[in-house]
């Protein structure tokens, strides 16, 4: 399965005479594979068991004459009007009672059994009219699952659904009952048919119920994907890969799970944003989002929607400068990306995207995107040829689960604190280092990392304790923060022990209290510099830590802020607040010091770096996100691995060496 560059295609959407253009066009680019029909249910079945898959075939055949691949995307994100005039009550339902119309896409509800039905119907008929062909390489399921669901669905079939679930769970309406705390405000229930979804309530909502709640959508979008893998996996042979386009850190859907059942995972990476992130998206969190689809299978990736051109619907972002997308492109692959698909072809003249713009614009008439792309896919395609599984090989991890994400969604204790903004700020900080990172689930294995940095682990159990008290005692270096050992697993305080609960051991130290740091900061004393830190502060009591920093103002002053305990083989960090920019990097400093981390290179501000590793050979990636021309000091030992590589870096210019391990 070598396939290195794509383009989603949407041949239903232009005259039948422009597809052999565009198969052209698409053969000189150097395009080995496009995506096409993820949203064109009602032209494979314009009405019940009526079904025109001939338009599909003639364009995966015509493409096939280019030497182009075809994956198909399963459309049942997009049902058709028939079908919603047919079933409406297939159509979403949020959490005020209101229900969602036909008209955008997404108008579906994931657990509705007559959807099913359709389903079932319409994806083994397509199932089985491609599986023999052979330009058929593989299938994306859906399209973003989660997607358009800020609220996901609350009808009576999903809350029924619900029921089963914690029954399921639970057992018995007792052990519900006592999960979820209920006797707090009379919410005890006499049997699972009382418990409703979590729909707009008079005042604030049980945490535990939500908690279950976001566990249980999540687990209806895996059910709801293996639906439809199951019929392919039935019909199709197994040569035909199947895989999902994740959306980065989207919170949806818990993607370690989504992706056990995927071939691979892909992700959609649109560094312009929805069009708000003026210019673009920060380029950390463009690499964190890559680093953690790596992190979900833990193997490399596709991409299955890179952008390539002005991103937006009604409004729109930034051009994107000469250069931008194919640096863009490269930073995917030095991530782990093995094949990239751009997003779209050409510019669509009619429907709600008509502005987010592809590779072709709406002329159709080849640009300046369509020859920077061209270009930099012949220039990179031997070296993809080369890289094809080699993945980074991070030293550091950071751990990332979604149950501490939702937990602390449901109740982010200062209202500008949220999981993810806390791990990026360890992300950067080892970003603007050009230290390499992998994001593990808290399933993962610890032990392949010289550090382990893991942020609010604020719902803890016996096993995870276990599991960081083992890692630290055989050598490895912890960092634990504010907030750890808070709650069990049902979103329940814990109340045995002083915070962090048994971690208390491994950490050296006690929280005796805490205060929450609204429209303040707290000044942080580390040595003889003053630094700052945001959002929350522990009070904490030593119990065999040594203290690093302290707290510098407020009536704690003087007590630890930052710790470290010598446990077992290994090292123990606890940071009581979310440390700002500079306490972060005084503070990985020690860290990637204590624990013989250190950067693939230094280079200026805004020039990243990341390395692709197998048996004996590095592969490194210097990428320049600025407009200025930069200088570096390449080792002598590196390779160059591209042709008219030069000294300097240009803006938006990229370089990539070899180098042996
Ligand atoms: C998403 C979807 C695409 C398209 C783009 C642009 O990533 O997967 O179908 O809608 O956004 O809006
Ligand atoms: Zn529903």
């Amino acid at each position: 399965m070598a396939v290195y560059f794509g383009a989603d295609y949407y041949p239903e959407h232009w005259p039948r005479e422009r597809w052999e253009t565009d198969a052209a066009l698409m053969e000189e680019m150097g395009i080995d594979v496009v995506r096409m029909a993820e949203f064109s249910w009602e032209k494979m079945e314009p009405r019940e068991g009526e079904f025109h898959f001939e338009w599909l075939k003639e364009a995966i055949t015509l493409l096939a004459a280019h030497g182009i691949k075809t994956v198909l995307g399963t459309p049942t994100a997009a049902p058709p009007a028939w079908i919603i005039e047919k079933n409406p009550e297939i159509q979403p339902i949020d959490s005020n009672g209101i229900q969602h119309h036909f008209g955008g896409r997404h108008h579906d509800c994931q657990s509705n059994a007559v959807y099913r039905e359709h389903i079932r119907r319409f994806v083994t008929k397509m199932a089985e009219t491609f599986r023999d062909n052979p330009n058929v390489i593989g299938w994306q399921i859906d399209n973003e699952l989660g997607n358009s669901h800020g609220d996901l669905c609350f009808c009576p079939s999903c809350e029924n659904r619900f029921r089963d679930w914690l029954r399921e769970k639970y057992g018995t309406i007792d052990a519900l009952n006592k999960a979820w705390g209920t006797a707090f405000w009379s919410q005890g229930y006499s049997s699972f048919e009382q418990v409703q979804a979590p729909k707009i309530t008079a005042s604030g909502k049980n945490p535990s119920q939500m908690l279950d709640w976001k566990r249980f959508c999540s687990d209806l979008i895996v059910e709801f994907q293996q639906f439809q893998i199951d019929i392919i996996r039935s019909i199709c042979p197994p040569s035909q890969f199947i895989t999902h386009n994740f959306m980065g850190f989207a919170d949806k859907v818990s993607y370690f799970d989504l992706g056990k059942s995927l071939d691979f995972a892909s992700h959609d990476q649109y560094p312009g944003g929805y069009f708000a992130q003026a210019p673009h998206q920060p380029n950390e969190r463009l690499a964190a989002e890559l680093d953690f689809v790596r992190g979900t299978k833990e193997k490399n990736f596709w991409i299955m929607e890179q952008q390539s051109g002005i991103t937006g619907w009604e409004c729109m972002g930034r051009a994107p400068k000469p250069g931008q997308l194919s640096m863009w492109s490269m930073q995917s692959i030095a991530h782990g990306a093995d094949t990239i698909v751009y997003f779209r072809w050409r510019v669509c003249t009619v429907g709600t995207e008509q502005y987010w713009h592809g590779i072709l614009p709406h002329s159709g008439k080849p640009g300046r995107r369509y020859q920077e792309l061209k270009s930099f896919i012949h220039k990179v395609r031997p070296l993809m040829a080369e890289i094809q599984g080699v993945s980074p090989k991070p030293d550091v991890g950071i751990v990332f689960s979604y149950d501490q994400e939702y937990a602390m969604q449901i109740q982010p204790h200062n209202p500008e604190l949220t999981y993810i903004g806390q791990v990026m700020r360890y992300y950067k900080g080892f970003y603007k280092k050009n230290i390499p990172v992998d994001f593990l689930s808290d399933q993962g294995d610890f032990s392949r990392y010289k550090l382990l940095i893991a942020p609010l682990q604020y719902l803890m159990d016996p096993v995870l304790e276990k599991k960081y008290a083992d890692y630290v005692r055989a050598g490895g270096h912890l960092l634990l923060t504010m907030r750890t050992g808070v709650k069990d697993r049902n979103n329940i305080c814990m109340s045995d022990r002083e915070l962090p609960g048994a971690l208390s051991e491994v950490v050296g130290l006690e929280v005796s209290d805490y205060d929450c740091l609204w429209e303040t900061s707290l000044k942080v004393k580390w040595g003889s510099k003053e630094y700052r830190a945001e959002k929350w502060s522990d009070i904490i009591e030593l119990k065999g830590a040594s203290s690093l920093a302290e707290c510098a103002s407020e009536f704690y002053a003087g007590s630890p802020a930052v710790t470290v305990n010598s446990y077992g083989d290994g090292l123990a960090y606890y940071v009581g607040n979310e440390p700002g920019e500079e306490l972060m990097d005084r503070l990985l400093e020690e860290l990637t010091e204590k624990a013989g981390v250190s950067p693939i290179l230094e280079t200026p501000e805004g020039v990243e770096v990341m390395s692709r590793r197998k048996e004996n050979t590095e592969y490194i990636f210097v990428l320049n996100h600025t407009e200025d021309t930069q200088k570096l000091e390449i080792p002598s030992d590196w390779e160059s691995c591209l042709e008219g590589q030069e000294k300097e870096l240009k803006p938006f210019a990229f370089q990539v060496y070899v180098k042996s391990v």
